[in-house]
């Protein structure tokens, strides 16, 4: 059983998000949607999140789940913005690592008691090797933890939405020195991948055109095996975690980590507004 997978990119931050359906009973998930977010004059709009709605509605689709493969430190999430205005039904999802990962950062942010490292702002947390239907699909979650301890990949039909364990071959795999990242860990996270069946449809989460290439974000994973960059099927532990320790060392911070991990730990959701009705994010300094 094969889902039918729109792929939508966002510009602004390299993220690709996507609308999967079963084509019989038109039920459907959106994986890793995107709140635009405009740094400098820290606006927030729509306009990426309400595209997916737009789409979900022109396919005549029921969005039944909104799935996270994890708190992305590059992007915000839409997924609570989606599910109060539009979705309201549908079950908002992530691994159930991020219990781990709200520890981590409501430190960071000095968040207020008033937030619970407990995952309860998410309808459900998935363990490994849950299984879940998206109508008549069978869909599987693969904890995949290296990149972020709540890393979680869907296997959905025969399409792996793998978020930023594997990117396209010529991009390799994404970076694992966030607080909870482990590139020993995001290798054997691969190695599960990577003993599914070759033919299986890969869609990644993010792209970034190396080599000036337009962005891309689907391949297969037997095109990983033969042609990843960083971890090909032959690739032992150690050559892929000194290369990806000598990388991680080269990279600066994301340009939205700050922003985006607070509201991301959140499901998405906006701070509260203060007394005046202004919401405001916090930017901790000299921690990261
Ligand atoms: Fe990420």
């Amino acid at each position: 059983m094969k889902p039918t997978v729109a792929p939508f990119h966002h510009a602004g931050t390299g993220t690709w998000s996507y609308l999967a359906w079963d084509p019989a009973t038109r039920e459907a998930a959106i994986v890793d949607p995107v709140l635009d977010y405009d740094g400098a004059s820290g606006r927030v709009t729509f306009v990426s999140a309400q595209a997916l709605v737009d789409a979900a509605a022109a396919s005549g689709l029921q969005v039944r789940w909104l799935l996270e493969t994890h708190a992305h430190a590059d992007h915000l999430s839409a997924a609570h913005w989606l599910k109060s205005n539009h979705y309201p039904d549908a079950v908002l999802a992530i691994g159930a690592g991020i219990v781990r990962v709200q520890d981590t950062f409501r430190a960071i942010y000095n968040l207020d008691p008033g937030f619970r490292a407990d995952g309860s702002q998410f309808d459900r947390l998935f363990v490994d090797g849950e299984t879940f239907r998206i109508g008549d699909l069978q869909a599987r979650v693969l904890s995949v933890p290296g990149h972020t301890s709540d890393s979680s990949a869907y296997l959905v039909g025969d399409a792996l939405f793998t978020g930023d364990s594997l990117f396209m071959p010529d991009g390799g795999t994404a970076r694992c020195d966030f607080p909870g990242g482990d590139a020993a860990m995001l290798y054997a996270s691969i190695q599960r991948l990577y003993a599914l069946p070759d033919e299986t449809r890969v869609f990644i989460c993010h792209d970034y055109g190396p080599g000036g290439r337009a962005p891309a974000c689907e391949t297969t994973i037997g095109a990983q095996k033969r042609g990843n960059i960083h971890v090909r099927a032959d690739t032992g532990e150690a050559e892929f975690v000194a290369l990806r320790r000598a990388r991680d060392a080269t990279l600066p911070m994301p340009a939205l980590i700050i922003p985006s991990v607070q509201v991301n730990i959140r499901a998405g959701a906006l701070p509260q507004p203060e007394d005046n009705g202004v919401r405001y994010l916090k930017v901790p300094l000299d921690t990261l």
